[in-house]
């Protein structure tokens, strides 16, 4: 860890991710040791409040998210707190803060963003014209997702923000890519000759890409209807993991190659849209989702959406990616299924071939599966599937870091490996901006689903008419037990 004294500045200091996300992620830093004694955490609002009354409210969700609250490591970790109240969107308010950052007189600084991305540029401008940059030290500014609306003005806050701090010293926030088995897939690829000899079309038939929440939009109805699950989740999430799956083996393992990869299946990636036969591109509507709080009674937004993509690429032609992703659905799980081609071999009449498959499980536990066949035992040929798993989440000692975590320390530390580049992020603008081009009003096209349910029916459908489904993790631990 570099040694040296910092301020860590929080723009939107009184936001739920702060609270729920960040504060939690410093505070289990803190307990590990992980974070340096002298750092400063200033977060602003504009809410009137003191610095007490901060700590009051972030020790209130401490106790209640953080399994291993402890009170006195609290109190020293507080310590580092500091509420500072102002409203960014005032100009003016700047030199004073500048009053206030000097008076603090550390070199090194670090301004976390997490706001909506309409201010990214005014706060960015402000802190450049009233002197907030102007340390010995560094300057690092952190973007909460997402960047930008769609192409034109995620360009625009980029054009912005890349000529005030340059591009070494921005991390845009892509929490997904701080998830474990996110970092873990590169890992499963590449470390492995079983996998990394057979990652194509010969041997691959599909690979399926689910990452479903229980919970619909709560109290964040205002941002979500305007955004939607496309902007939301599959610009950003989605895009990421099918990246880091489908790109090639990069020159080497390191933060600049794996990106220039990653782009390249950005860029390459088509999303079948075939909205009349609902075949490629199927939105859905959770029932009820119009009455929650700061949604458009008439709202067409999507809270669910499942697509076929292809990779235009020599090892992956002619191989669907399904992505699925929605809110208020049967549970929260997060997983990446690859399954494998069924070749030649005779399977007994009486028995179903199962493909191969692996699974890398994302969350809520995390671990990888591989699906194979065997032969049923006393049986004369019959087949058996079985999983060979490998559970990292169910040992008791073990606790995956939280994204949060791991990306506030790299942040801390000065690597950017772990933050979307400015190439990533926009072609995934392009390609969804495509999407939202072709259908600009959703209404005819968007199926309503029950809360609680797996989603619209013509999601399931879309794989059935390439004669596949996807695949239910229970199903496959039910034959496991
Ligand atoms: C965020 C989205 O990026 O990811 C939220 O804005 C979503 O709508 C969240 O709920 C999901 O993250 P996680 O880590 O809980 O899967």
């Amino acid at each position: 860890m570099e040694n040296q004294k910092v301020i860590f500045t929080i723009f939107g200091g009184t936001g739920n991710l702060t609270y729920y996300k960040l504060m939690p992620a410093f505070y289990q830093l803190f307990l590990g040791g992980r974070l340096l004694n002298d750092m400063t955490i200033i977060v602003l609002g504009r809410k009137d409040k003191d610095t007490s009354m901060y700590r009051e409210e972030v020790k209130d969700v401490l106790m209640k998210k953080v399994s291993n609250f402890n009170e006195s490591v609290f109190v020293a970790f507080s310590a580092m707190l500091q509420y500072y109240q102002m409203n960014f969107e005032k100009a003016e308010d700047y030199t004073e803060f500048n009053t206030y950052m000097q008076s603090q007189n550390c070199p090194n600084r670090i301004f976390y963003l997490a706001t909506a991305p309409t201010f990214f540029p005014l706060i960015s401008e402000q802190l450049r014209d009233k002197k907030l940059l102007d340390v010995k030290g560094y300057v690092r500014a952190v973007f909460e997702k997402p960047f930008g609306y769609d192409l034109e003005s995620a360009e625009k806050i980029n054009d912005i923000i890349s000529d005030i701090f340059g591009e070494d010293y921005i991390y845009r926030i892509d929490h997904y890519l701080g998830k474990e088995m996110i970092q873990n897939i590169n890992t499963v690829r590449f470390s492995n000759q079983i996998f990394s000899a057979v990652w194509n079309k010969d041997s691959i038939d599909n690979v399926q890409i689910t990452v479903k929440e229980k919970d619909g939009v709560k109290d964040r109805g205002g941002y979500y209807d305007q955004a939607g699950a496309l902007r939301d989740m599959v610009q950003n999430h989605l895009i990421q993991i099918l990246a880091l799956v489908a790109m090639e083996p990069p020159k080497r393992l390191d933060n600049q190659s794996i990106k220039e990869e990653k782009v390249k299946v950005i860029q390459n990636l088509n999303v079948q849209m075939d909205l009349e036969s609902h075949n490629g591109l199927i939105f859905g509507q959770y029932e009820g989702y119009r009455e929650e709080v700061k949604v458009d009674p008439n709202s067409n937004t999507e809270t669910f959406v499942a697509m076929k993509c292809f990779v235009n690429r020599p090892r992956w032609e002619g191989v669907p990616f399904y992505l699925r992703t929605g809110k208020a659905l049967d549970g929260g799980e997060a997983k990446i299924v690859i399954e494998f081609r069924v070749d030649g071999f005779d399977t007994p009449s009486n028995t179903e071939r199962i493909p191969n498959l692996l699974v890398i499980k994302i969350q809520p536990d995390e671990g990888v599966y591989l699906r194979i066949n065997t032969k049923e035992p006393r049986s004369e040929s019959n087949l058996m599937s079985v999983n060979l798993s490998y559970c990292q989440s169910c040992d008791i000692f073990y606790k995956s870091p939280d994204a949060y975590e791991r990306l506030l320390l790299d942040i801390i530390n000065g690597d950017t490996a772990m933050f979307t580049g400015w190439e990533e992020v926009k072609s995934a603008w392009e390609l969804i901006s495509e999407v939202i081009d072709k259908c600009p009003t959703k209404s005819p096209y968007l199926d309503t689903y029950p809360k609680g349910s797996d989603g619209p029916m013509s999601a399931h459908n879309m794989l059935k008419m390439d004669g596949r489904h996807w695949w239910r993790l229970d199903d496959l631990n039910n034959d496991f037990d």
